[in-house]
């Protein structure tokens, strides 16, 4: 197997992580009192305050990660961050004590959720779109595909002359600007619900279906359809590689704003406990 941030020196951080989280699990089951478990008792300071720690050395993994001047991953650092990230989520909810309000306490453990979430799906898109990419590309850069596409474009216009006027104005219609990217949405989709090039595909082959054609002609629509066909394929692959770019960066537009928040509302959070309770 790859040895990848998620296997890391035999899963060294996700055995560490597991200790850390059946500890605290086994700490919070033998608390005593336990009629109310609470985040004010010795073992709630406790798990509150490695917890806000937690989140703090996560968070410095941003700054980490740009002192080395790479844009690629620390494989050591990002296993212990993924692992140890998600410990948190069982030391952080034992410090609450399940005991959830509309109060800044619950908002500061809402978007500590929230920064997780988004950091498991990081994790997932990490570990299994780069293959996917890689396979949807074959040894065809995007730029190549944008390349082949106008290229096809020049080529469907030619033949598309020998063919009725209707024809013509649908291919120079689809070839007149290039149907990639977007809306956000239309960008995740990967679809182009009223993509041009599938409308003329569409009835050219209503055209051969009727069979009126002559033998002449309907050689000529083979060709476009087969130009056609082509183009329609390289589109599909690209579109399909901006939503698996799309994919890998987007969660981090949610990760990052949501721990800037997350510890200011940490900030709120233990201020309030000192000062009200
Ligand atoms: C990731 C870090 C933390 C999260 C997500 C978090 C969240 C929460 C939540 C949701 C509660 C329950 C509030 C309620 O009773 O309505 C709570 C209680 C409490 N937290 Fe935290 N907390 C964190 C860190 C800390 C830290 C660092 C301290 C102090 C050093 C702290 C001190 C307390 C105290 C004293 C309570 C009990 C309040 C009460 O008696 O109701 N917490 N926390
Ligand atoms: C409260 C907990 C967490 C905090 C505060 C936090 C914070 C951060 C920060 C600040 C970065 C750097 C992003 C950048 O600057 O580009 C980061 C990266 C990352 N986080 Fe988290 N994180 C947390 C939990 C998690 C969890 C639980 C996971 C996964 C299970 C996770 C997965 C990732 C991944 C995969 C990256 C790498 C991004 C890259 O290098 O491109 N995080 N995190």
């Amino acid at each position: 197997m790859q040895d990848s941030f998620l296997t890391y020196r035999d899963f060294l951080f996700l055995k560490a992580a597991g200790l850390v989280g059946l500890l605290a699990v086994v700490l919070y089951v033998g608390h005593t009192p336990m009629d109310v478990p609470n985040g004010g008792t010795w073992l709630g300071y406790g798990l509150g305050t490695v917890s806000f720690l937690l989140v703090l050395w996560l968070a410095w993994f941003g700054i980490r990660k740009r002192r080395y001047g790479s844009a690629k991953p620390l494989r050591g650092w990002l296993s212990a961050h993924v692992y140890l990230g998600s410990a948190l989520l069982v030391l952080g909810t034992l410090h609450t004590g399940l005991q959830f309000g509309w109060n800044v306490h619950t908002l500061a453990y809402a978007l500590m959720l929230l920064v997780i979430g988004s950091g498991i799906f990081g994790t997932v898109a990490y570990a299994r779109l780069p293959r996917l990419v890689a396979a949807n590309r074959g040894r065809q850069t995007p730029e190549a595909m944008v390349a082949e596409i106008s290229s096809l474009d020049r080529e469907a216009r030619q033949a598309a002359m020998a063919l009725d006027d209707r024809v013509t104005a649908m291919v120079v219609a689809a070839s007149d600007r290039l149907e990639l990217g977007g809306s956000l949405r239309r960008i995740l989709s990967g679809r182009e619900p009223s993509c041009r090039t599938a409308a003329c595909i569409a009835h050219l082959e209503d055209l051969a279906a009727k069979g009126t054609l002559g033998l002449e002609e309907g050689a000529k629509l083979g060709t476009l359809v087969r130009l056609l066909y082509r183009k329609g394929e390289l589109l599909h692959r690209a579109r399909a590689d901006l939503r698996y770019r799309a994919l890998l960066d987007i969660w981090l537009h949610v990760h990052v704003p949501a721990t800037a928040l997350l510890i200011a509302a940490l900030v709120a959070h233990v201020v309030s406990v000192f000062f009200f309770w």
